[in-house]
């Protein structure tokens, strides 16, 4: 770790200068944050988890067609990605009532919506990701009509093909944060990938049958079996080893 250059270290991950230009190193942590910054922690295994999770997930849309920075994992806390240039967005998927939903609208969790609804918030920590507009996302040049169309139409096919995959292994797909950047290829051509990462870190999971949390809001709200929830989840997708790295199964769908 100490021979690559540090790019960046954000609160869940490290970033390194890549083998060759164009690539950086992406390093998951075990700290956890919540409630922008104010609450601290760690959960032991998560970045090892987080880290095939988010390879499993990024893969499997690369399959479908969705354009990711992903390219490989290297070993158990890093993988290879393509360098991007991150548009300052959180792009939120809301499919059932959770979280800072629930107390803006006054909703009880787990109410259904009339259809899936996406929020943009701008990624800024010092001003605790402030919800955002088309308006302002445009007069402040983050991005334009055709940048948003291109991300609107990507995150509505991550989360039709995301919330299939986890259904079919018993977990509902709640709401989650996506990440896109601006990537180049050697004709100079830009187009909007998928960026960041996938995993219960920015997702909200429910065990389909009890309702269960199988997220960071175990750790948000203090539910206890934090690590077991991030390891179930990672079981349930077939690729927790369970006697060694090797040991990859496929998914366990769920009747
Ligand atoms: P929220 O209900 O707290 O607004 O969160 C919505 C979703 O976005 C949830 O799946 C958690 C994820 N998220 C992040 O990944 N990073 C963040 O900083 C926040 C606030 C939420």
């Amino acid at each position: 770790m100490s021979r690559r250059k540090q790019i960046y270290e954000g609160k869940a991950k490290i970033l390194f200068e890549g083998p060759e230009p164009g690539t950086i190193i992406q390093y998951f942590k075990d700290d956890a944050t919540a409630f922008n910054n104010k609450k601290k922690g760690t959960i032991t295994g998560k970045g090892v988890l987080n880290n095939r999770i988010s390879e499993f997930l990024m893969t499997r849309l690369e399959e479908m067609g969705i354009p990711t920075h992903f390219v490989r994992r290297l070993n158990m806390r890093e993988q290879l990605v393509r360098e991007v240039e991150i548009i300052p967005l959180e792009v939120v998927v809301r499919n059932v009532a959770a979280g800072s939903f629930c107390q803006r609208f006054g909703l009880q969790e787990g109410a259904s919506l009339p259809r899936s609804i996406i929020e943009y918030c701008y990624k800024n920590d010092e001003l605790g990701d402030p919800m955002v507009s088309e308006e302002h996302i445009t007069a402040f040049g983050w991005a334009d009509t055709r940048d948003l169309d291109d991300i609107m139409a990507l995150t509505l096919r991550i989360n039709d093909y995301l919330s299939g995959l986890f259904l079919g292994v018993g977990i509902k797909l709640v709401d989650f944060k996506l990440e896109f950047g601006r990537h180049w290829n050697e004709h100079d051509e830009m187009r909007i990938i998928l960026a960041d990462e996938i995993s219960p870190d920015c997702c909200r999971l429910w065990d389909m049958k009890t309702n269960e949390k199988m997220d960071k809001d175990r750790f948000r709200r203090d539910l206890g079996k934090v690590e077991e929830a991030y390891q179930e989840v990672a079981r349930r997708l077939g690729i927790l080893p369970e006697s060694g790295p090797r040991d990859l199964r496929g998914p366990e769908t769920m009747q």
